[in-house]
């Protein structure tokens, strides 16, 4: 099987009602990142974070996966897909995808305070102040924030230098190490870029898509289905 690669961001998941970063009304225009995704944040401010997390995984349990993330989960019938997103909701594992990896953490979980890799189920939407790790220290969102390390870097480029298809939904490409991550894949590989906003990438074999998620990445699946 064909080895596709899809690096998702907040766009893919826009029309489940899930805010994006940067778009007007994002959720950058109503916060400040170093207030609420920063370890300095959690220093000083722990309650308003473990706040702000809540109030965006209730948003995540109350939204459904769409027909962009649907289409990715069909693809798997007839492609090796790996998912690569930015996003920390699991809209492309309700919607059936069965290879994801979770660059910025998944809200859905928690993580220790003190050791990033000791995560736990979250039930519900709240995660509250007081509850610890085996370790005894607070839990907060399993979310990586600005200044921390992406653990799964290095395998997302693996991944991405082993693409023979990549497909690029729904992201601005301004947050490094994922914006860097379409230089990992071969030049001679096809890239698709679904985006009513196509950002400007300097690279070969693009095809741009500028059309919103649910229309262009099943308009794209049906393709790539019905030529394989
Ligand atoms: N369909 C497809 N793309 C869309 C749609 C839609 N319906 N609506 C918006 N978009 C596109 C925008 O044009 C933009 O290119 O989604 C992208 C959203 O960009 P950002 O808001 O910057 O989100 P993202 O690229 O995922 O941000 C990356 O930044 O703040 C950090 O950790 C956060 O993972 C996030 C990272």
């Amino acid at each position: 099987m064909k080895r596709v690669v899809v690096l998702t961001g907040a766009g893919i998941s826009a029309e489940s009602g899930l805010k994006t970063f940067r778009d007007s009304d994002g959720l950058w225009e109503g916060y400040n990142i170093e207030d609420v995704a920063t370890p300095e944040a959690w220093e000083c401010n722990p309650v308003l974070v473990q706040d702000f997390y809540n109030e965006r995984r209730k948003s995540v349990l109350a939204a459904e996966p769409n027909a962009a993330h649907y289409a990715l989960a069909k693809l798997e019938e007839q492609y090796d897909v790996t998912i690569i997103t930015q996003n920390i909701d699991d809209l492309h594992e309700r919607a059936g995808s069965t290879n994801v990896v979770h660059l910025h953490g998944i809200i859905t979980r928690s993580q220790s305070s003190i050791k990033a890799n000791l995560t736990y189920p979250i039930d519900g939407w709240e995660l509250k102040m007081g509850e610890t790790c085996e370790l005894g220290s607070q839990l907060r969102a399993y979310v990586v924030w600005f200044g921390e390390a992406v653990p799964m870097i290095e395998t997302a480029a693996q991944l991405c230098s082993k693409a023979e298809l990549f497909i690029l939904v729904g992201t601005s490409l301004a947050v490094y190490p994922a914006a860097g991550l379409i230089n990992y894949v071969p030049r001679d590989v096809t890239k698709y870029i679904i985006d009513p906003n196509i950002p400007t990438i300097a690279n070969r074999h693009i095809v741009e898509m500028p059309y919103k998620a649910t229309v262009g990445v099943p308009m794209l699946v049906n393709e790539l289905i019905g030529n394989s």
